[in-house]
This record gives structure tokens, sequence and C-alpha cells, in this order.
């Protein structure tokens, strides 16, 4: 189906520009009207079931609730884990221990240490292990030294689930040496408007790329769930993430019923199939404006996050809030919620104010505002998971990967990843780069592994990094001077002050800087144009281009950027998305050394800067599915270039 797609997407008049109506009709998993029935793949297993049942039953109601609690490793001591009966604890993005940013893995592990032994040392009848959770969304992204892996909206385009399935297994191994055992990720979001500044951690708009995607990530982190090497994953975020109004993240989604199920929860059904243990609910409402219909914040509605997921879907595991994410819902605060546990979410990510969650909560069911049976459900889940996972066999800090530096190492499947996740838009000839030429390299991103990583890398917004950060990483200038010798490249961030006509080649590497989550809308109506956006990278095009000398560019984007001014200013053109520490597997495409382009497209590229995702009306200059190779003819035609306006309307 994919194949055939692709094949279709060739044959438009994409050089024109085309809308979206023309476009190929999207393939889905899941054709139903309405929520599929589906069973938990982990039979039941009666013997765990009812030791489970004898723990949950000798538990105070604080340890009950303790258990439900997530506090970020900022805000919570080893000691207050164990006098608290914390179940679990997270490092947000950015949150390393000691707060020093190149903390060694050994620091890492003595942290999981002290929180595990605290855990194991209350005075609660059976002792329950804590639960650590991290966002690996790239790679152990957290971590000083770990590769880092392109961004989901790369991997999107190198169409390989396979490939998906051993960044998963990587990703785990690296997690395993900080002594963590689960990993918020994979993000299933379909992403519709490339406003959204989460649009990079979707893998498609395509809801059968994600649903394939998202399950071989699943299968990839998760392992046989008991293993040295296997991390408990989270699909993630429940439900409709990708398709906001204006991509606003946290907004509201207004999809059909029909949509929300065929499109934006296509990743949920193979992924609880593939045995995802967690899923985290999304900060977004939802109002099916079709039939009037207004579920609200997703955290507070019972009827998707107890019927839908744990009944319908026969999801066994257990519902984590996101960050701060009950204060969302009317009536309730940070420390407060009684509404988003009644409505089915097991484990509250309560940064901060998790003492007074506690407290309030505790009073919540003492005064018959949540049910016992409720809590009892909600404790029974986590536990489950803890079970299985084989958190009571062995403490995370001393499993086989801990605090062993060569499990944050995955250079060659980094650089593979990056080799297929990169799409040629364009090549009138420019392109391969030939190792004895003079090549001048332009643009701030040549040398910022900052730019080339994006957001969740090192700090939660990516930003305030300098390459050093980053131990072990490539910038693509350094991957250029490697590959075609030190003395061929010659680099100016800016390209003024320099003769072009004394090189062979100019290789411009342009790009956003780093951004997550809602730091990375545009918001509407301003133009998603690259050049209006980022004025400085259309400043570096203009003074090397038209001098006679070829124009490579190389553009580094969480989302599908409109560019056709940039495109037709360049004899070549490069999307390379968010690839990572791994530049080398760029330069392995650029000089063709034994490896062609193959990536393509997983989101459509626009051409206009108001055209915003892959809606009716929307003018798309390449569908999805599109990627030149070198064995593909290089006619190149100039695109049109409507300007941008002030604003959209
Ligand atoms: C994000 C989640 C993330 C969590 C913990 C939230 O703001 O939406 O994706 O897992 O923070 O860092
Ligand atoms: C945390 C992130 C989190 C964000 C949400 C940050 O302080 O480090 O992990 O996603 O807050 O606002």
């Amino acid at each position: 189906m994919m194949r055939s797609l692709t094949g279709l997407a060739l044959l438009l008049p994409i050089l024109g520009g085309s809308t979206a109506a023309q476009d190929a009709p999207r393939s889905t998993s899941w054709r139903g009207d309405d929520w599929p029935v589906q069973t938990s793949p982990t039979p039941r297993d009666d013997a765990m079931e009812a030791s489970l049942a004898g723990i949950v039953a000798g538990m105070t109601l604080e340890q009950k609730i303790g258990q439900m609690t997530q506090p970020d490793i900022r805000y919570v001591t080893p000691d207050e884990v164990r006098t608290h009966y914390i179940g679990s604890v997270l490092n947000g993005g950015g949150a390393w221990p000691g707060m020093r940013k190149d903390a060694a893995l050994a620091d890492w592990t003595a942290l999981s240490d002290a929180y595990y032994r605290a855990s194991m040392s209350t005075d609660m009848k059976v002792q329950v292990p804590v639960i650590w959770g991290t966002d690996a969304v790239h790679g152990h992204g957290n971590v000083a030294g770990a590769t880092l892996f392109p961004h989901n909206i790369g991997l999107g385009a190198a169409r390989d689930p396979g490939l998906v399935e051993r960044i998963g297994r990587a990703t785990a191994k690296q997690v395993r040496a900080t002594g963590i055992s689960w990993v918020f990720a994979p993000t299933l979001a379909v992403g519709e408007n490339r406003r959204w500044g989460r649009t990079y951690e979707s893998y498609s708009s395509d809801p059968a790329i994600v649903a394939s995607y998202g399950a071989a990530m699943v299968r990839g982190l998760q392992g046989g769930l008991k293993g040295d090497g296997d991390v408990v994953a989270t699909a993630k975020h429940y439900l409709g993430d990708g398709g906001t109004f204006q991509g606003v993240d946290q907004g509201e989604n207004r999809a059909s019923r029909k949509h929300m199920i065929q499109v934006q929860a296509a990743g949920y059904y193979p992924a609880l199939d593939a045995g995802v243990q967690t899923v985290m609910a999304t900060y977004n409402s939802w109002k099916d404006v079709a039939a009037s219909k207004d579920y609200g914040k997703i955290h507070g509605n019972r009827e998707l996050l107890t019927d839908v997921l744990k009944g319908r879907l026969g999801f066994d595991g257990f519902v984590v809030s996101d960050w701060n994410g009950i204060e969302q819902v009317p009536g309730c605060s940070k420390a407060h919620c009684p509404q988003a546990i009644n409505a089915g979410i097991d484990m509250v990510m309560v940064p901060e104010d998790w003492k007074a969650f506690i407290a309030n909560t505790v009073a919540d069911v003492r005064e018959g505002r949540i049910a016992m049976a409720r809590i009892d459900d909600a404790v029974t889940r986590i536990l489950r998971v803890k079970l299985r996972s084989g958190l009571f066999e062995r403490n995370p800090a001393a499993t086989a990967w801990a605090a062993r530096p060569e499990a944050l190492d995955d250079r060659a499947l980094a650089r593979e990843a990056v080799r297929k996740s990169v799409v040629l838009l364009k090549n009138g000839g420019a392109l391969p780069l030939a190792p004895d030429k003079r090549v001048l390299v332009v643009g701030a991103s040549a040398d910022s592994l900052s730019n080339q990583t994006g957001g969740w890398s090192l700090t939660w917004q990516g930003t305030e990094n300098g390459n050093a950060d980053f131990r072990g990483g490539t910038t693509l200038l350094a991957a250029l001077r490697k590959a075609l010798g030190e003395a061929n490249v010659t680099y100016s961030p800016d390209g003024s002050n320099v003769d072009v006509t004394r090189f062979d080649r100019v290789v411009a590497v342009i790009g956003e800087t780093p951004y997550a989550e809602y730091h990375g809308d545009i918001r509407f109506p301003r133009p998603v144009a690259h050049s209006q956006l980022r004025p400085s990278d259309r400043a570096v095009i203009d003074a090397v281009a038209g001098k006679g000398v070829p124009v490579v560019t190389i553009l580094y984007s969480g989302r599908p950027a409109y560019a056709n001014d940039l495109i037709n200013r360049s004899d070549a053109f490069v999307a390379a998305f968010l690839p990572g520490t791994e530049a080398d597997g760029l330069a392995d495409v650029l000089l063709k050394r034994g490896h062609d382009f193959t990536g393509r497209l997983s989101f459509a590229w626009p051409g206009s800067a108001c055209s915003t995702g892959e809606a009716p009306g929307d003018i798309v200059q390449f569908p999805r599915g599109y990627g030149l190779s070198y064995g593909k003819a290089k006619r190149t035609v100039r695109l049109p270039e409507p300007a941008a306006p002030a604003a959209c309307r």
C-alpha cells in the first residue's frame, strides 16, 4: 500500500505545485467507524494477579497514593521516596543528577541506586520498587556522550520500521546504562499542521507510517520486558496531540470521531498489540465539532481513558498524566484533581507539588470524592507493570549495562539512520561532492550540534548547549573535513569576505534553532516561511548564490518548511530534518560514498507560506513520498515563489 502511494506521488505535477486535494489518499491501518475491539497481548497471569491483589490489600491509603505519585528528581530526595512511598520519579528535560549537565554514568546509577534502595526500605508490608522514567525520544537525550539519533520526522522519511526497532533496542541499552528502566516514547502523534512545535516528534502525517513505526519502537524498547537491555515504553500523547486547531500545542483538536479513530489514533492499536505497558495522556482537548460533542481536556475524560483505552482497546498497563497536565482540567490545580483520577489517570506526573497532591488525594478518598476501588485499580496497574518488567527481581542500577560507557555509543547505527532519513529535493548535478574539489562551507548550522540535534537534547529546549557538551558528536563541517580533507574545506559562517569563485562548490548549511513543545509553535497568522523566520539564512544563501559556483543547501528543520526561494537559489537542496549527533551519515550521501539518497518525505512539503499541512486547498510543493536519488533525472525547474504575506488569513 505504502509502496504504491510512493509511486503515485511521483507522477503528480509536483514541480508546478499541486494542491492537497490532488494528493494521494491517506493510507490508514484501521478503517472501522468505531474503536476496534482489542485484547491485551499478554495473557492474564492468575498467579501474578493473586499476588498483586495481596500486595494491594496490605497497603495503607497513604502508601497507595504514594505509588500513584511521580515527582521530578529535582524536587524529591531518596529519603522522601522512602517516607512517602513514592511509586515513580522522572527526570524532565534538562534534569540531571546533581543538576550537572556533564554528570557521569556513575552519577546516574548512584542516584538510581539511592532511589531504589529508599523504595525498598519503607515500612510497607511488601517493599515496592520505584520506577524511574525519562524522555529518551531520540536516544538518551538527557545524557552527555549518548549518541543521538534523528528525530522522528527524519525516521519517518527512512520508511524502515526495522531501523526504528534497532534504534529502540539501542536506546533501551543507553537508558539502562543510567539505571533507568522506563522511557516516555514513542510519540504516536500524526502531525497535521506544521505550525505545531512538536511536528518533529511525529513520524509522519500518514497514519500508516505512525502505526508501523510505533509498534516497531515499542518492540525495540521493550524487547522481552524483563531483560537487562529492556525498558518499559510509553505510547504518547493520548489522544489527538498531532491534530490540534492551527497546530497549537496543548490546544483543541476539532476532529470528527471518525478522523480521530482512523487517523489520529492509528498508532495506538498496533502499539497496544505490541504490548506497550504505559500510555501518557495528552494536554490537548477534543471537541468533535461536526457532532457538537465536547470531550474537554483528555486528562479529565473518562470515556476515552477508561471506556475506550482500558475497555475496548484492552489496555491493562497504566496511564500516566503529562507534566502538571491535571491542572488544565476545569476545577483542578497542579496538586489536586480527583476528576483526572476518576477519569482513569493511574499515575500523576506532579513534578513539584507532590506533597500537597498526596495530602489532597488522601483526603479525596477519605471524603468519598474518589472510590477506593478506583485507587486499587490504579495501584494494581502500576504494580502489574513493575512485576512484569522484572523490577521486583533486581535493582535497575545493577543490571548488565549499568554505568557502562560503551552502552551510550551507537554511532554506526545513527549514521545509518541519518543516511536513510535525509531527503534530496533538488539536484541539478551539483551533487555528489567530489573528494578532490575545493569546497566553501557557509551557514552557522554547519558547525552547530545544537541546531543539528534540536529540542530534547541535553536540555529540554535543546538550547544553551555548545558542541563540546555533546561528547563525541560530529557536526557536518567536521564530517566534510574528514571526507574531503581539511585542506579542501574552508568555513565562513556568514559567507561574507570570501571569494566564492575560488571554490568548486559551496555547501550552505542552514536551519532552525532548537525548540521543544509550545516554544516551537508558529502561531497563526504568522506565515511559515523559512526566509521570513530566519532572514540570516536567506542572507547567507544570497551571499554565495549566482556567482557561477554550484550551491548545495542542507536545511535542518523540525517541520516541513516553505523554502521555494531558497530551493530556487540552490543547485541542490537536501531536507535533513534534525539528524542528531552523527553527520557522517550526511557526508556519506553527499559524497555518494557507496550510498544513494533513499529518504522520502513523510510529510508533504508546502508550496506557500500559509499552507500549513495537507488540508484541502493547501498548496503542496512536494507531496509525501517525494525524494530524489542519484539514479533519477536531474532536470530542475524554477519553483513558483508566492511571496509570504505579512499575515496569513
Ligand atoms: C511533555 C512530555 C514529556 C514530559 C516529561 C511534558 O511536558 O509533553 O512529552 O514526556 O513533559 O518531560
Ligand atoms: C521539564 C520538561 C517538561 C517541561 C514542561 C521542564 O521544566 O524539564 O521535561 O516537559 O518543563 O513544561
